[in-house]
């Protein structure tokens, strides 16, 4: 039988012949397989979802071995050499590039709505002066959803597509107002003049001048960041932003988890930890012997393995390239030479070639955020920012999607059963 999987129990000598759409058979198929009538019947055992569709999706393609990102079909080297993060995002969220007229409409739309409420700066006044700006950001934009109550009509398109709007718009303002607080600078306003990343710039490091004055070149490398960050199919992240949109959550609180989910040292907080390496190592003569560290399993090589690339991250290849057009401007960075050098070592050493662990996003990424004056606490909101427009068109598809429900996974459950209350006089 064609497009079939024949499963055979041999507790029961039963066989079942389950549907097989896409390389792949339903788990809920598995079902009907018991020994006994009264039975739940087989589920899969994946923790950390390992070999688990847990969607169908139409917006970013990953070739992990071959080492292809397409977002929407199109390659992320071709957006990063002629996109714009905006227009990327608008690619991300409506499955096409828009003609002229979206484009300036969309512009003006995201230029038009970064200015934050007010009152909102009384929640930034309150944090203390070392919070992390990860905390600072999940915090200001959970609070920023209680400005919108309205954003709870998740199904009506219009109200969406404003909240939309809203977050990618405001992000940039609240990572930049939340940095300057951090600091004890004044806050500095949005610039409609600017573009979005230039704008970010301005709110980040504008002191006492008139007009600040962005550097093309860094505006343009900060664009390219943007844009190789926007969006990765289901990783962490963005299934938090699932899991918790499933529940019909706002978009604001289904953000804010995924940022949370976002700030782990495995995920989006690698940037900062490859900067931290990299200053431990301090100089290309303590390679060899940090590498043997983490052969030994003592840490890790940070910034290096992917769960799904088994070869070089294209995103971590443009970003290298990239890298050097902000050296130009700024000077090199002296940190450079040493991650240069790590990566020809692993790339040539046993250990990283059988496990397949290549330079991932992250590798390259802090690096050049340190050239633009960015603080390491602040890289993983540099991260944030734009990828909350792939986490909002992988939210908006999955509200869409009529084979989704709430998110629910089954347990193996391994406690005990049935024992009886003692009460706390009788406790050993
Ligand atoms: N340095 C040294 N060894 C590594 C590394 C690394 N960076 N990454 C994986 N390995 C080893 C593991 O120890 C394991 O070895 P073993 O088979 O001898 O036990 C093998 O490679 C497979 O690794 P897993 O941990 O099974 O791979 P997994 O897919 O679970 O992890 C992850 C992927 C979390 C990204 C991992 O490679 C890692 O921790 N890397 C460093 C952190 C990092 O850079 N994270 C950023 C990821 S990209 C992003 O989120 C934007």
């Amino acid at each position: 039988m064609a497009d079939t999987l024949t499963i055979k129990d041999n507790r029961t000598g039963k066989t079942f012949d389950v549907k097989i759409t896409d390389d792949t058979i339903k788990a809920t198929d598995l079902r009907q397989i018991k020994v006994k009538d009264d039975d739940f019947g087989m589920m899969t055992y994946d923790p950390a979802f390992m070999n688990t569709a847990s969607c169908k999706s139409s917006i970013t393609f990953i070739d992990g071995d071959k080492g292809i990102l397409e977002y929407r079909g199109i390659p992320i080297e071709q957006l990063a050499e002629k996109s714009t993060y905006v227009e990327t995002a608008y690619l991300l969220l409506n499955g096409k590039l828009p003609n002229e007229k979206e484009l300036t409409d969309w512009n003006h739309e995201i230029t038009m709505h970064t200015i934050l409420n007010e009152n909102l700066k009384a929640l930034i006044d309150a944090f203390r002066y070392d919070a992390h700006p990860m905390g600072r950001l999940i915090s200001t934009m959970a609070a920023l959803g209680t400005f919108y109550p309205e954003a709870k009509n998740i199904f009506d398109a219009e109200c969406r597509q404003r909240q939309i709007v809203r977050i990618i718009a405001k992000i940039i303002t609240i990572g930049a107002f939340n940095y300057r607080r951090g600091i004890g600078m004044p806050y500095a306003y949005p610039d409609n003049d600017f573009t979005y990343p230039g704008n970010f710039l301005n709110m980040m490091f504008k002191m006492t001048e008139s007009k600040y004055k962005v550097s093309p070149a860094l505006e343009h490398a900060l664009d390219i960041l943007f844009i190789l960050h926007a969006d990765h199919e289901q990783n962490c992240s963005t299934s938090t932003m699932r899991v918790i949109g499933s529940s019909q959550a706002d978009p604001y609180s289904s953000v804010a988890g995924a940022a949370a989910a976002l700030y782990g040292p495995l995920h989006g907080g690698a940037n900062e930890a490859v900067i931290h390496m990299l200053r431990q190592i301090g100089s290309n003569k303590n390679i060899p012997a940090f590498i043997e560290k983490v052969k030994a399993g003592e840490g890790k090589l940070m910034g290096f393995g992917h769960r799904v690339y088994k070869n070089y991250d294209p995103r971590a290849r443009i970003i290298k390239q990239a890298a050097y057009g902000v050296f130009e401007v700024t000077g090199k960075n002296p940190l450079l030479d040493i991650a240069l050098e790590l990566e020809k070592i692993a790339l040539e050493d046993e250990y990283f070639v059988k496990r397949k662990l290549y330079p991932n996003v992250d590798f390259y990424s802090g690096l050049i955020y340190q050239a633009l004056d960015i603080p390491m606490g602040m890289f993983t909101v540099m991260f944030a920012i734009p990828r909350v427009s792939g986490w909002l068109a992988q939210w908006q598809e999955l509200l869409l999607d009529p084979d989704q429900k709430i998110s629910r996974p089954r347990q193996i459950y391994t406690g005990p059963r049935q024992l009886d209350y003692i009460p706390v006089q009788n406790r050993k």
